[in-house]
């Protein structure tokens, strides 16, 4: 058993915990490839930590080019058995308004064209995972639990939509998925959810709400720079969370 007690993936805006400490830095290779980024391992509150950029730490690697199977694959090899999803979203209805926290409990996979299984090589095993539930329900707990415990407001609920991008949704697309039961959307949260759930690895996602989703809100144009601005104002206080965490 590994000593990592948890992994983070971090998304759009989160490249590297600066609480993190006496890091040291891990290049893997696995059986799909190399993953996004070297996996950064150290202490948060004494307890042993992994890291890892979904996008690359200087972010170049879009949503859908994302070699989830080798990120996957590297934390498991590793021996990480929790992994703590940060994926930046839009918001979709009232209670996701930008800078909110949320940990949603759904998802609807509206991606295409990715590697998505580890049932895809010839003579792989065929998986059929359960995924009535696509979070853990017990670390989806302890985050709210440690949320609640730091006095840190945050949103116990939410369907992911997860879409291709790069590029934002049109509003017609976003309109559709609202009438569908989405609360959020982003372009990562799939297929990295059910690859855990064929690796065996207990995952949930921490959305944070960037922007109104499209046509959402006022309407206006989505910016990077508002992304980046309320992804860095909304985790300022994620090492905490984080620490309170991992007392569980
Ligand atoms: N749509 C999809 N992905 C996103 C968004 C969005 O509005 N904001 C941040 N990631």
């Amino acid at each position: 058993m590994s000593d990592i007690a948890l992994a983070i993936i971090g998304g759009t805006g989160l490249y590297q915990i600066a609480a993190l400490e006496n890091v040291e830095t891990l290049e893997c290779d696995t059986f799909y490839g190399k993953p996004s980024a070297p996996v950064r391992i150290g202490f948060l509150g004494g307890k042993k930590v992994a890291f890892m950029a979904r996008h690359g730490e200087g972010h170049s690697v879009p949503p859908h080019k994302v070699n989830y199977r080798a990120n996957l694959r590297c934390l498991k090899d590793l021996g990480v058995a929790r992994v703590l999803a940060i994926n930046a979203v839009g918001g979709i209805t009232d209670s996701f308004g930008p800078r909110v926290i949320g940990v949603p409990d759904q998802i609807i996979d509206y991606t295409y064209g990715r590697l998505h299984t580890l049932s895809e090589e010839p003579g792989s095993e065929v998986l059929h995972v359960d995924f009535t539930e696509p979070y853990c329900a017990k670390l989806r707990a302890n985050i709210l639990r440690a949320a609640e415990k730091i006095a840190m407001p945050i949103v116990g609920f939410g369907c992911y939509g997860a879409t291709q991008g790069p590029r934002l949704e049109t509003r017609a697309e976003i309109t559709r998925m609202r009438r569908d039961g989405c609360d959020l959307v982003g372009m990562t949260g799939m297929p990295e959810a059910g690859l855990a759930r064929e690796l065996g690895i207990d995952y949930a996602c921490l959305a944070i709400v960037a922007n109104w989703a499209a046509g959402c809100g006022d309407g206006a144009e989505i910016t990077l720079e508002e992304v980046l601005a309320n992804v860095s104002v909304a985790t300022a206080s994620l090492p905490q969370l984080l620490e309170e965490i991992l007392k569980s």
